[in-house]
């Protein structure tokens, strides 16, 4: 999608379609026809006051009201953004995702967003910019590599900056463009995590890196099955096993924009399918572990956009890839296997596959490249989809910093994270009496945060965040409808914006 920015009023230009916001009213509805809506009222020769006169429009959020230019001009979409006390970055993000959405296969090629309407006391002109860009982009994205027949949508979007902006007219075009930049990284991103396992093998995800090495000047490093063995890479070949696309581990990195600058490695789950193995897992939603694979795909974007914008610090990305089925070469429950490191792994579950892989990307990016910090992203627990839902990742750190980092760079993307506890609790049970570490625990407790116990082990004393994105990485039919608009069914690609903004504000040296 292009991405414009023009000094004009929307309306003035007058674009296909001009999405325009509006806050709330009260219970009564008795207040007075909002100023601000006089240049859309006179747009359409004093239908949007009719319009409010009759309580046609309220402002809810996710309310969408489409008029008709008299003049023949186009359309103009209303979005209500609900409350103006509650007015957040994020709204102005899903609203313009709406908007792309009302007009999808409705002959709209041209769509102009008015920022005026969606500055506030306490949103300012960039951070409501960047929102609107990522809703338009993000919003406008399917799935279609499978679709014989797709609908045509929204081509050119541009932020129209009105006399209020003008002024931060240079400050606004870089931001804007460096947005829409990372928003189709975004894109890419998802149209990778969303291909199901017979194409998305191991190999293929290789191929990914391959690729996009060559395209930016990242390094890249494939180790196969033979390799892996070499490395005694135990936990990913354990996991690999059962299927006949054999599993990768992928090593890019990225030089780094700053002197001196501290290096970040960023670890991805990615099993590209995980039935459980010999654990099978039950039929229902199975489907969706086509998704497994998600922390490892956001690796790809996360370096494509390091290399992109130049973040300051080294970035090592590693993605840990494997398909985990049940075969007659399966790994089984009993197995103990032997990781990079030299520590070992008494496997109870072979459904616990994400942290048994994770244990040699862990343990070698720590050994290979003594980062100042790791962050790993995984889709690992079923427990973080239990206590956060779909929307929010769970995240455990070890490093102070590391985390307040993390959690600025989300409220400023809008990915939500929610910080959890590891103590010493988590950290006895997952101790083994045959091997340093099992996999699983034969009571259901604090799920999310006893995997993060596992990971630690193979982390040692590294600064370390661990993301577990189970929910929030995909969306399926049942919860799509509560989710924002921008997330759109399948894959999110989360972790991709929260983590670059994370890079990109990254002080030099540690
Ligand atoms: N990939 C799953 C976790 C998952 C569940 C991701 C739902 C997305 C949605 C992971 O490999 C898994 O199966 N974990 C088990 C671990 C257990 C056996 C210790 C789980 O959470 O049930
Ligand atoms: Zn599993
Ligand atoms: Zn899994």
């Amino acid at each position: 999608m292009k991405v414009l920015v023009d000094r004009r009023d929307a309306l003035a230009a007058s674009p296909d379609v001009v999405v325009s916001g509006l806050f709330e009213r009260g219970e009564k509805g008795t207040e007075p026809f909002p100023p601000a809506l006089k240049p859309e009222d006179d747009a359409t020769k004093g239908l949007v006051k009719a319009a409010w006169d009759r309580k046609e429009i309220r402002g809810k959020r996710r309310e969408v009201t489409t008029f008709h230019r008299p003049d023949g001009r186009g359309r103009i979409v209303l979005i209500g953004l609900g409350p103006r006390e509650a007015y957040r970055a994020d709204t102005a993000r899903r609203a313009a995702a709406e908007a792309v959405r009302s007009v999808k296969g409705r002959g709209a090629r041209t769509l102009g967003l008015r920022l005026g309407a969606f500055l506030t006391d306490s949103v300012d002109a960039e951070s409501a910019a960047r929102a609107l860009v990522d809703g338009a982009v993000l919003g406008s994205y399917e799935f279609t590599k499978y679709q014989s027949r797709t609908e045509g949508g929204i081509e050119e979007v541009t932020v129209h900056l009105g006399e209020k902006s003008a002024r931060e007219e240079s400050g606004l075009k870089r931001a804007i463009g460096e947005e829409a930049e990372l928003a189709e990284i975004v894109l890419w991103t998802r149209d990778i995590a969303n291909l199901p396992a017979d194409t998305a093998t191991p190999e293929r995800l290789a191929e990914e890196a391959r690729a996009l090495a060559k395209e930016t000047g990242l390094k890249v490093a494939v180790f196969d099955e033979q390799k892996l063995a070499e490395m005694k890479c135990g936990g990913v070949l354990a996991v690999g096993s059962g299927s006949v696309h054999p599993p990768r581990m992928i090593v890019l990195e990225y030089a780094g924009g700053a002197k001196r600058g501290k290096t970040v490695a960023i670890v991805g789950k990615g099993i590209t399918f995980d039935s459980g193995g010999i654990s099978i897992k039950p039929a229902p939603a199975m489907s969706n572990m086509k998704f497994d694979k998600s922390g490892a795909v956001a690796v790809l974007g996360i370096l494509r956009a390091a290399a992109t914008f130049k973040v300051p610090p080294r970035v090592i990305g590693v993605m840990c890839c494997a398909e985990n089925l049940p075969s007659g070469s399966s790994y089984r429950p009993g197995d103990v296997v032997r990781t990079y490191n030299g520590k070992t792994i008494e496997v109870l579950n072979t459904d616990a596959e994400g942290r048994v892989v994770l244990s040699d990307g862990l343990g070698y990016v720590v050994q290979q490249y003594r980062p100042d910090e790791v962050i790993d992203l995984a889709t690992l627990t079923g427990a973080e989809v239990i206590a956060l839902g779909d929307d929010t990742a769970g995240m455990i750190a070890t490093s102070e910093p590391l985390a307040q980092g993390l959690l600025a760079a989300s409220a400023a993307t809008g990915e939500p994270l929610w910080r959890m506890p590891l103590t010493d609790f988590h950290r006895e049970l997952v101790k083994s009496e045959i091997a340093d570490v099992r996999n699983s625990i034969e009571i259901p407790v604090a799920g999310m945060l006893t995997a993060a116990a596992f990971l630690e082990t193979f982390v040692g004393k590294t600064p370390w965040a661990h993301l577990d994105i189970a929910g929030p990485a995909y969306t399926s039919s049942p919860t799509r409808k509560y989710q924002p608009a921008y997330q759109n069914l399948g894959a999110t690609a989360f972790g991709v914006r929260l983590v670059t903004r994370y890079l990109m504000d990254s002080a030099r040296a540690a």
